[in-house]
């Protein structure tokens, strides 16, 4: 067996490697302006690979990209969205092959697959895939692959090529000398760090591409079996520390050697031990940094909202009906325990250890507080997200500064003057002002280092000192974004109040 997929999978990566064999390395590339600069104030870069170098075409995203910079008033934002829109199709598809339903998708500068990033890398293109075949192939290609991830490694976020494309694995540097149970095969795993929002991220993309194409054939055994292992980690990780006799409580745990990038975690590498909340515990934030306390309510929300979605696509293709009534139990339970045990004073905490403790603050990765409206959990007017949005952007929040430059949320990923772009772009999924929005929408726009794409982090007092020159998340989520406002604020962005709908 392992022989005939080789086969046609060395002569994909043969294709592949003779279409791209000069192709500059995307890192290097996105590190200088290119092409002619838009004609606004900003004057930004055409930054997309020359057509030879794209790793997958499509004819609907194109038309999307036509479509809007025929509409967009203010060039330099058509500009960042013809670079945005198309970067994950231009950059990070480093091996499809239809007939082994197998798809690697790089997060950008690491050449590792991520299930939260690729859950995002896609969303933009939810509208495209009722459309799109090829597009829709891809995706559901995406999601086999993660479930077999998901089947064999339901802990660990990161992963490496599958065998089939004959692609190298990378080495992380972090991961050298970190003990972690379940222990895990780094020929597979590129990273695993336990974060609940990872899991989430493989229901997202499948249930987006259900519900886009009403193709069931994606739940296959695979699938079906990778759920189950959700299943199985939610049950372990919602256990409180001590069980009643006072025996330590523990599924899975990770820890640095001595001398080790990442260090050492307290408790035998358990972190902070935790109460029962019906909520489920993480070990990682979205950040993939450690959490100070397990249960992270926005992970929490967008796992509630991401189960009763899966519940729905399951009834939608009458499948499973045991396996939906278990998700709407689970969704109902945590979202219980976000409303018991993580809100304060009217507050959303960002972290709680459901024995007292919280931390109130907000960390830029989706699913982060600011985002809560945007993974559906509630409305942007919701009382109590208002109020959690008014501290959150404030002094209030550590992780939100403010500089001559730059401002917003970040996290210590970075630093703390270090905010996320991702941050402005969250706060204008949660906005209805006008004003709000547009300062949002600029503040991106004018400190992307006149690059013309969207990085990781900026320094607040000083524009061009950025991280992550592909950050191809970052890309997708502006993209969606303005798409988002072409059709909700059309007046805001477009020549006209026509709203615009991809297809429509
Ligand atoms: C691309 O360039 C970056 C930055 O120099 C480097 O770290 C990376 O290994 C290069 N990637 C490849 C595939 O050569
Ligand atoms: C995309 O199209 C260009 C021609 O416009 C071609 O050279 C390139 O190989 C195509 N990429 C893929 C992955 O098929
Ligand atoms: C996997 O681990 C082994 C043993 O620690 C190490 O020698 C090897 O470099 C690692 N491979 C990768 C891809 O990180
Ligand atoms: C770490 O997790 C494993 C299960 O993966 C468990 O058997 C072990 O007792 C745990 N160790 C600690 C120190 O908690
Ligand atoms: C963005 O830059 C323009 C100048 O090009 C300036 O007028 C505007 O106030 C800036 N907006 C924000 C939100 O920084
Ligand atoms: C930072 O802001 C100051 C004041 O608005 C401006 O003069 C300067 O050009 C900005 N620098 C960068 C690198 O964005
Ligand atoms: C701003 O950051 C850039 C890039 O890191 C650096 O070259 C420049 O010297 C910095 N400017 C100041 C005023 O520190």
């Amino acid at each position: 067996m392992k022989l005939g997929l080789g086969l046609g999978a060395i002569t994909i990566s043969v294709c592949m490697a003779a279409a791209q064999v000069d192709c500059p390395n995307y890192t290097i590339y996105a590190q200088t302006p290119k092409g002619n600069p838009s004609s606004g104030p900003l004057g930004l870069p055409y930054m997309r690979p020359e057509p030879a170098c794209r790793t997958f075409n499509s004819t609907s995203v194109e038309k999307v990209i036509s479509d809007m910079k025929a509409r967009l008033k203010d060039p330099d934002i058509a500009r960042l969205f013809e670079n945005t829109f198309p970067n994950t199709l231009d950059t990070t598809v480093k091996y499809f092959n239809k007939e082994e339903n197998l798809a690697f998708i790089i997060t950008g500068d690491i050449t590792a697959q991520w299930l939260r990033d690729t859950g995002n890398q896609f969303a933009h293109y939810r509208s495209l895939l009722s459309m799109d075949q090829e597009l829709a192939t891809l995706v559901k290609a995406v999601i086999n692959n993660e479930a077999r991830y998901v089947s064999e490694y339901p802990y660990c976020g990161a992963f490496q090529p599958p065998p089939e494309s004959n692609l190298p694995p990378s080495h992380n540097d972090w991961a050298d000398g970190v003990v972690v149970n379940p222990p895990v095969n780094n020929q597979t795993v590129f990273e695993c760090k336990y974060e609940v929002d990872s899991l989430c991220g493989f229901i997202k993309l499948s249930t987006s591409y259900y519900q886009a194409t009403k193709d069931a054939s994606m739940m296959n055994d695979n699938w079906f079996f990778a759920i189950e292992q959700v299943f199985r980690v939610m049950n372990e990780q919602s256990q409180p520390s001590y069980d009643s006799n006072f025996n330590f409580v523990s599924y899975y745990n990770w820890t640095g050697l001595p001398g080790s990038l990442p260090g050492m975690v307290v408790n035998g590498g358990n972190g902070e031990p935790k109460g029962f909340t019906g909520m489920v515990g993480t070990s990682h934030r979205p950040s993939d940094d450690l959490s100070v306390y397990a249960f992270l309510t926005p992970a929490n929300a967008m796992l509630s909202v991401e189960l009763n979605n899966l519940a729905t696509i399951l009834d939608d293709a009458k499948l499973a009906p045991d396996v939906s009534a278990r998700a709407k139990q689970w969704s109902q339970r945590i979202k219980q325990g976000i409303h018991e045990y993580g809100v304060f004073n009217d507050v959303f905490a960002y972290e709680t250890n459901g024995l007292g403790s919280r931390y109130m603050m907000d960390d830029a990765n989706v699913p982060s507080l600011l985002s809560l409206p945007y993974l559906g959990f509630l409305d942007r007017n919701d009382a109590a997200y208002i109020k959690t949005k008014k501290m959150l952007m404030s002094r209030q929040n550590p992780y939100y500064a403010k500089g001559l430059n730059f401002s917003g949320i970040g996290g210590p990923h970075i630093d703390a003057w270090h905010p996320w772009p991702m941050s402005q772009i969250t706060n204008i999924f949660g906005s209805d002002d006008d004003d709000e929005i547009l300062e949002s929408l600029y503040t991106v726009a004018n400190n992307t280092a006149g690059l013309g794409l969207i990085h990781e982090s900026v320094n607040i007092y000083n524009g061009s000192d950025y991280t992550r020159p592909w950050f191809a998340w970052a890309n997708s989520y502006f993209g969606e974004m303005i798409l988002d406002l072409a059709q909700r604020k059309p007046h805001l962005i477009l020549h006209d109040n026509e709203p615009y709908v991809p297809g429509q």
